[in-house]
């Protein structure tokens, strides 16, 4: 008989984070296996199909071939398409070869781009609550994650002021997300430019991640690319999954400082090779073919967004702003008298409706929840009437 002792696992694991969401789902689906409806609203994910032209140009590249690996960085008329895109819209030029990488979603420009430039010890600040795997990368690479609270009464949106009183010599990153998950918040022009100067002035690598710039209902979404300057010390995380509804698809794209994108073609070399070619050739697609599909799921979050708010507000113990970008609602919570995560068990539990305590996004989330409004207006209906009667009953 062998021995059945068994190695021990790597120390990093201890250090990585997960997102709450697949866990909340995951529990859901647990209650749904005893017969009972439940109301999800947990996943940040679109729930409109891949609209159909996109859909055709991935049939048509697997016909013609497109099965094998590409170029590590991406297929050349991709990278043209995402350059031409982003200096349409963000007034930056951007050269395909050089600055632009293509990766299976955009999480992994999350995950190499701290990679390629964070040390252990070095000090990173981001935003707090914010999307999970920034701080579980930064802990990853054994470095420390500064947080800045973000707050209510600033309409959650980053106070360059706090952002500069976190600055030491061993910050080396800030981490931006505008449109923001969970809060729905939007940087203003003007505090992009301050952030950036900041960045300048103390020699920090700003990565932007702007997933939902172009699901955005109040104002126009202002790029950090778009300031003068930035390009050189940004890197831009972006991608196909919530404005083409092309989660499964894993395809996303970073942007920006040459030498940067460079250590992360090496990175994918080492990770995935390439996203998917077919993938690839489906992006091309969304990002040169029509755009109005684009534009009515858009205008459809901002009917569901203005339905969800209201019927937060009719909840006694609940009070919601109005999210000016992405799709989600993040309600104030604390009249409830529960702490978030308590609330979204007796939620999930008595009221089976599913969403996220506030908490899944940091420790400065606790006294709100996250509901996500990618979902059709009847379960906002159905859901929201569940959680009033759960909560009014308290
Ligand atoms: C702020 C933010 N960044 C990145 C991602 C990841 O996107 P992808 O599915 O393309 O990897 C998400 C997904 O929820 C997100 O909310």
């Amino acid at each position: 008989m062998g021995n059945t002792e068994l190695p021990s696992h790597a120390e990093r694991m201890t250090r990585t984070g997960t997102e709450t969401a697949f866990e909340v789902f995951a529990m859901a689906k647990e209650i749904e296996k005893t017969g009972v409806k439940v109301n999800h609203f947990e996943m940040g994910e679109p729930d409109f199909d891949t609209p159909e032209n996109i859909k055709d140009a991935a049939r048509k590249a697997l016909a013609s071939g497109f099965t094998h690996y590409t170029a590590a960085p991406g297929i050349l008329e991709l990278r043209q398409a995402i350059a031409e895109n982003i200096s349409n819209d963000f007034d930056v030029d951007i050269d395909p070869e050089k600055e632009v990488v293509v990766m299976p979603g955009a999480k992994p420009g999350i995950f190499m781009s701290i990679l390629a430039t964070v040390d252990p010890g070095d000090e990173v600040i981001m935003p707090n609550p914010s999307f999970p795997i920034y701080e579980s990368v930064v802990n990853l690479v054994k470095a420390k994650p500064v947080p800045i609270p973000l707050k209510e009464e600033n309409d959650f949106r980053l106070n360059p002021e706090d952002v500069r009183n976190k600055i030491t010599d061993k910050t080396k990153m800030l981490i931006l997300n505008s449109p923001h998950n969970p809060c729905g918040s939007s940087l203003l022009k003007n505090e992009v430019e301050e952030l950036a100067e900041l960045a300048k002035e103390n020699n920090i690598w700003v990565m932007s991640d702007e997933i939902y710039s172009k699901i955005i209902y109040e104002g126009k979404h202002y790029s950090m690319l778009s300031v003068p300057g930035m390009k050189e010390r940004t890197i831009l995380v972006h991608g196909f999954s919530k404005t083409y509804a092309m989660t499964g698809w894993r395809l996303g794209y970073s942007v920006g400082n040459p030498k940067v994108i460079a250590h992360m073609a090496k990175l994918q070399v080492n990770i995935s090779s390439c996203a998917a070619a077919f993938s690839q050739m489906a992006g091309i697609e969304a990002l040169t073919g029509p755009q109005d599909t684009v534009t009515n799921m858009v205008m459809e979050y901002e009917k569901r967004r203005n339905a969800i708010v209201e019927a937060l507000n009719s909840i006694k113990g609940i009070s919601c702003k109005k999210p000016s970008g992405a799709f989600y609602a993040f309600p104030n919570v604390t009249k409830t008298g529960m702490k978030s995560k308590e609330l979204m068990m007796h939620l999930l539990n008595k009221a089976h409706v599913a969403a996220l305590h506030g908490t899944a996004f940091g420790e400065y989330g606790e006294g709100y929840m996250r509901f996500s409004y990618a979902t059709s207006l009847e379960n906002i209906k159905e859901g929201m009437e569940k959680i009033k009667v759960a909560v009014e009953k308290l």
